[in-house]
């Protein structure tokens, strides 16, 4: 039986930090197994909200791709490609523009949330309220039947399934798939400073990160703000350091790390020290592997190129299909 295929995307906005690796990247890494998996780095999409300041987009692709690389995201395994290295999306994109009524896309909570959250760039632009429409020609292109996202795009793959039932309403053929999202359940990874991991917060703990960087950005972490002395007990559940124990160290430490800071038998710098310690071992062979690739471009390159062209195969074969569908052809 042939595998499903899996589709996913990542805007380039810059180096990845633990939160990408544990929330997504871990995730496609279990899937290159049991599915066609397809990656794609979406620079089109990031235009969306930057177009602006795009002096930094290449770099951005650059070090993405080293970071899922040296995550362990195997171009022998998975189809990694770039975006607009495969014009067909765009066409797509607009052939959908044709039949997807404006309203649908005014009432995607994302758009509105965006437009509110990001005041200092003007998004009343077409790119940015087609967005999902870009997103829809994304996945069907290439037929995928799972697609692995977070929550908060659930709105934009409920909206590519309904892209296709149009289409294949209004044309009397089933041309594509209507995807699945696939949800996995990972351990949520705060930042710093106990909100959500975000590089736009500061947050963040980047994969690029050094191993001594690493420790001093963890002598930073919020601990429990009751804790004030060292002969204060703590109370480890509220403290972003025991959050980060429970997901790297073992069993054993994190049940001493909960005794010894319920007991004040443990302080604060020792316990962050541990921490440092195994985030460190669990890092380093990504931060290795990440030098190493990074000093490498054009073997980046090629890697991406070479998905480029697997990935543009099929999607233009799908691409002829929309345009006999459409009597285009
Ligand atoms: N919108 C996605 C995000 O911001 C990125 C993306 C673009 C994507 N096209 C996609 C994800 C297709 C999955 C499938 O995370
Ligand atoms: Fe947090 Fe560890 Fe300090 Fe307890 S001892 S408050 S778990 S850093």
């Amino acid at each position: 039986m042939e595998k499903k295929r899996v589709l996913s995307g990542m805007q380039p906005s810059g180096r990845l930090h633990l939160g990408n690796l544990l929330g997504a990247l871990e995730n496609w890494k279990k899937l290159q197994d049991k599915y066609d998996c397809f990656y794609f780095i979406a620079d089109w999409h990031a235009l969306s909200t930057s177009y602006e300041d795009t002096h930094e987009i290449k770099d951005n692709i650059f070090n993405v791709a080293v970071d899922w690389l040296a995550s362990g995201i195997d171009p022998e395994k998975s189809t990694i490609f770039l975006q607009s290295l495969i014009h067909e999306h765009a066409v797509l994109h607009l052939l959908l523009s044709m039949i997807t009524p404006v309203p649908w896309l005014e009432r995607n909570p994302t758009y509105k949330e965006k437009q509110q959250e990001i005041k200092d760039r003007d998004l009343t632009t077409y790119g940015f309220l087609g967005y999902p429409i870009l997103q829809a020609a994304d996945i069907i292109i290439y037929k995928a039947n799972c697609v692995p996202v977070g929550i908060d795009q659930l709105p934009h793959l409920e909206l590519t399934r309904e892209i296709v039932r149009r289409f294949h309403f209004i044309y009397k053929k089933e041309v594509f798939i209507e995807p699945e999202s696939l949800i996995s359940e990972v351990p949520k990874l705060p930042g710093l400073d106990n909100r959500k991991m975000s590089k736009s917060y500061g947050n963040a703990i980047f994969l690029s990160d050094p191993p001594d960087v690493v420790v001093r950005k963890l002598r930073t972490m919020i601990t429990d703000p009751q804790r004030v002395k060292r002969s204060d007990p703590g109370n480890p559940e509220v403290c972003t350091v025991f959050t980060f124990h429970k997901i790297f160290s073992s069993a054993k430490e994190v049940a001493e790390v909960y005794t010894g800071c319920t007991t004040a038998g443990i302080g604060c710098t020792d316990c962050k020290l541990m921490m440092a310690r195994n985030l460190n071992d669990y890092m380093k062979p990504i931060y290795e592997k990440r030098k190493e690739l990074a000093g490498n471009p054009k073997k980046i390159n090629e890697i991406i190129h070479e998905g480029s062209k697997k990935a543009r195969k099929i999607a233009q074969q799908t691409l002829a299909e929309v345009n006999e569908t459409m009597g285009l052809s």
